[in-house]
């Protein structure tokens, strides 16, 4: 990654000002650089030595969020579909460029983990089957699965409606009072409700406690961490 920028480029980038508008944010002497107010918004800059605000800026080297997806939002940026889960957070994540992206999506109704970023290389990577990236999730059903969903999951053979290739292998827990643990590694179209529902199983509610190593560790629904970019 380039370890310096214009600095107007630098405060369009990570979703502070556009360029136009960074000349009036130094003018009103919102910007230093390395502690002195800045004045050429064609400096060129290292983001450590800036200050926005008094704020160092935002995670230079690129962001990455564990959010606590609420139910009733989705996870798309169409207005026509209601709330999003970007209405969510601080608008300037939204305003980077590249902007943030959700790595894959929960329905309208899932909460959970749900992991944000602006590094397209990991929403390849850890959307991606053949990464094998486990996600866990925990559904209520209307009735207890049959025993031998089990196996049949464990095996990889099960088909959803309208698709030729099999479900990847998944773990499958029976928790009682029709609760099940289920462990994907893959991603697909409403996955978990359409895999109970070839069995006659409807999802009554869903809730992904895990990606990958990343869990909701005490967030509450609608906070967020914002955690290191995997090495
Ligand atoms: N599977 C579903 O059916 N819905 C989700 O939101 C996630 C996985």
């Amino acid at each position: 990654m380039r370890s310096d920028f214009r600095l107007d480029q630098l405060l369009s980038r990570f979703g502070y000002c556009s360029r136009s508008q960074a000349r009036g944010w130094l003018k009103a002497g919102r910007v230093l650089v390395d502690g002195k107010p800045a004045r050429e918004p064609d400096q060129r800059v290292a983001p450590e030595a800036v200050l926005v605000d008094g704020q160092p800026v935002e995670q230079p080297h690129g962001l990455l969020v564990v959010f606590h997806k609420p139910p009733g939002c989705v996870c798309s940026r169409d207005e026509r579909e209601g709330r999003s889960v970007f209405d969510l957070v601080p608008a300037r994540w939204s305003a980077r460029n590249p902007e943030i992206t959700s790595i894959g999506r929960l329905d309208r109704d899932t909460t959970g983990v749900l992991l944000l970023t602006d590094q397209g290389e990991l929403v390849q990577r850890w959307t991606s089957p053949r990464h094998k990236v486990p996600k866990v999730y925990e559904a209520q059903l209307d009735q207890d699965p049959p025993a031998e969903l089990v196996a049949t999951l464990a095996a990889g053979t099960l088909r959803l409606e309208g698709e030729q290739q099999p479900c990847a292998p998944a773990v499958l827990e029976i928790l009682g009072d029709a609760r099940v643990r289920l462990t994907l590694t893959e991603g697909r179209f409403h996955q978990v409700k359409r895999m109970f529902a070839a069995h006659g199983r409807l999802v009554m509610s869903l809730h992904r406690s895990q990606f990958g190593d990343y869990r909701l560790d005490g967030l509450a629904p609608g906070e967020w961490r914002v955690v290191p970019l995997p090495g």
